[in-house]
């Protein structure tokens, strides 16, 4: 089953004069890594806001497990069935690295002992151990916090991840492993991961690439 699936999606700006998305048609699906590239000012990032529930379409029709999203409750919806990494400047500066991956639990209602457990266990999973769980974000390198922002991800229990240029900040090697952590949860836990880049390395590594162009998406791969 299709996990996220948009048809005739527009989209336009308040006070824009011009339509950023144009009948977008696409869908995702669990288990699989979905790259979107396109040029800059291409739509991107609109497109994943719309896709995360955090702007409404002007017109065209969401749904996720075949479900409208207009019939869901779109706070319940943007805190539980999708979750959004940005490029950077996304964790809580004055939360530790656990607490920024155990408060989200926290704040479901999870108690907080169990929360800080979940947490650790997410984030030895992903090769944020021992005293880095306890460092403030400014003391970890860009890698590592994109990794626990990532730990957060998972800790919320959403199975749709949008990325928006996970990447974009770190080196090589560090961009390896993210994509690897993000590969992984797909084809390993059936999440469904859909990842804004620029990378053509990502894209390549990627099971379907779709491209944006003035303001319409394709299927390229
Ligand atoms: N809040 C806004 N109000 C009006 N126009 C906006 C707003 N945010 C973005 N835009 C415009 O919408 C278009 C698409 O922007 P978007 O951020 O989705 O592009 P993008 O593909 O993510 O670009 P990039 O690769 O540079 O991140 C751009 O022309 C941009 O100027
Ligand atoms: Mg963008």
């Amino acid at each position: 089953m299709a996990r996220l699936e948009l048809e005739n999606i527009f989209y336009r700006y308040k006070g824009a004069n011009k339509d950023v998305l144009k009948d977008v048609n696409c869908s995702f699906k669990g288990g699989q890594v979905n790259a979107i590239v396109g040029p800059s000012g291409s739509g991107k990032t609109t497109l994943l806001s719309i896709m995360a529930g955090l702007d409404e379409p002007t017109q065209g029709r969401i749904s996720i497990d075949d479900q409208d999203l207009k019939d869901l409750d779109l706070d319940e919806y943007r805190r539980d069935s999708v979750s959004m990494i940005f490029q950077a400047f996304q964790l809580f500066p004055l939360l530790t690295a656990l607490e920024n991956v155990s408060f989200p639990m926290e704040y479901k209602g999870v108690p907080k002992e169990e929360a800080r457990k979940k947490g650790k266990e997410v984030l030895d999973s992903i090769g944020v151990d021992g005293d880095k769980q306890s460092r403030y974000p400014s003391n970890l390198s860009g890698g590592e916090q994109q990794r626990v922002a990532i730990g957060r991800t998972l800790a919320t229990g959403a199975r749709v991840i949008l990325a928006d240029e996970p990447t974009g900040n770190l080196d090589d090697e560090n961009s390896d492993r993210i994509i690897d952590i993000l590969k992984q949860l797909a084809h390993e836990q059936d999440f469904c991961v859909i990842i804004v880049t620029h990378d053509m390395e990502i894209a390549e590594a990627s099971d379907n690439v779709w491209r944006i162009k003035d303001g319409t998406i394709e299927q390229v791969k």
